[in-house]
């Protein structure tokens, strides 16, 4: 398979950055991705002493531009590849002193994980058991290891708040993918005390997040004059965490989290879908309050939709973390970030020249 595309060039750049000085080197996985790419914007321009390598496959959901920023700094290395290739991933460890790994990359859309549950196998529990082998063989002694879980290992909840201790029930085979792979994780701790930490976080919303997801997908829904489609007729709702918060909270659970602990990274901002969809309606159509319903439609839910998943934080707010960005901030940014940028997502299509999750098929016609 064509996934490692290590050419001479690219060897002979990475050997210089090796060899120049820095303190600590920093494997992000699945770094093209969404939180990803702002959690390697974050690394790059907050630790210009650190060298930071994104290992990623470059997945339908991921668009070049969303490191463009970055792409030509010196403490910054790209490595096409897949978590699952034993081979490269030994070579990465055995080659690049790795100190820190915040291993990211995964399949994650809960809808997809239905149609194809292998793929969400392989990649979520296979790439995380390969990852942790070569960590945990590598040459160099690893810090830490930090897992980006998920609030749906926990499961639905009507009115159960979860914390750290409560039970993984995970409901979709995306969640069970995520909890089997925190169950590898944490045997390496328990067998070698490896020093991983897991975290768990509600959904994470803002720019260049890629449209199968619920904000992106009503907002780029909305500017092709379709209408937002919410599923099924009970009261599902979400929290929404910004991801520049998201982003303070994995930095600091680097730093400040105590190994082999798992921290919640919730908000306590929640809303109903249904609202979601009205709230944005309004912001990007600026129709009156009698139009709005108008813009909104109700489809046959399939599978079913987790009602929500409150978690409470406690635990990571003691180290000291706390939202920055209130719902009304981080939306009106992410609102603005989708309608200056409407091709985004379009031009990315033609890069990858790949196909795409049908974020818009069960819209249907403007009113
Ligand atoms: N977005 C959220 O709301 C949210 C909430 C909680 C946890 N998480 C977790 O955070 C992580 C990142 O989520 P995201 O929203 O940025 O996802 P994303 O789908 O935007 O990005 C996933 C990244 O993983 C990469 N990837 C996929 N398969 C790979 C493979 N075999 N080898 C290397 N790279 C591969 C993709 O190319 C992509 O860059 C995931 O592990 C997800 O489970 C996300």
């Amino acid at each position: 398979m064509p996934l490692v595309e290590i050419n001479e060039s690219l060897q002979l750049e990475r050997d210089l950055k090796r060899r120049m000085d820095f303190n600590r080197t920093v494997l992000v996985t699945g770094g093209s991705g969404f939180i990803g790419s702002h959690l390697v914007c974050s690394l790059v321009n907050r630790y210009p002493e650190w060298r930071i390598i994104n290992l990623d496959y470059l997945d339908y959901c991921c668009s070049p531009r969303s490191l463009e920023s970055v792409e030509d700094r010196t403490n910054y290395t790209f490595i096409r590849g897949d978590v699952c290739n034993p081979r490269l991933v030994n070579h990465i460890f055995n080659t690049e002193n790795v100190d820190v790994v915040f291993h990211l990359a995964a399949k994650t859309h809960v809808a997809s994980s239905f149609e194809c549950p292998s793929s969400f196998q392989q990649v979520n529990v296979d790439g995380t058991r390969v990852l942790l082998a070569a960590a945990h063989q590598a040459p160099r002694r690893l810090q830490r290891f930090v897992y980006v879980s998920t609030d749906e290992v926990y499961g639905p909840s009507e009115d159960q708040v979860f914390d750290e201790s409560s039970p993984m029930r995970p409901s979709n085979p995306y969640a069970a993918t995520k909890a089997a792979a925190e169950y590898l994780v944490r045997s390496y701790w328990d067998q070698f005390k490896f020093p991983i930490i897991i975290t768990r976080s509600n959904n994470v919303y803002g720019p260049r997040q890629y449209t199968e997801k619920v904000i992106p997908r009503f907002l780029t829904l909305l500017q092709v004059n379709k209408k937002c489609p919410v599923q099924g007729t009970l009261p599902q709702s979400r929290h929404f965490l910004f991801v520049s918060d998201a982003v303070d909270a994995l930095l600091l659970v680097l730093e400040k989290g105590t190994v082999g602990e798992v921290y919640n990274m919730g908000t306590s901002f929640e809303i109903p879908i249904v609202q979601l969809a009205r709230e944005l309606v309004r912001m990007v159509k600026n129709v009156p309050a009698s139009k709005v319903k108008d813009w909104v439609e109700f489809v046959p839910e399939r599978p079913r939709v987790d009602l929500r998943y409150p978690i409470r934080s406690e635990k990571l707010q003691r180290l000291g973390w706390r939202e920055q960005v209130s719902w009304a901030e981080g939306i009106r940014h992410t609102v603005k970030w989708y309608q200056d940028h409407p091709d985004f997502w379009s031009e990315a299509g033609e890069d990858h020249g790949g196909t795409r999750s049908p974020g818009g098929t069960a819209a249907t016609k403007s009113p």
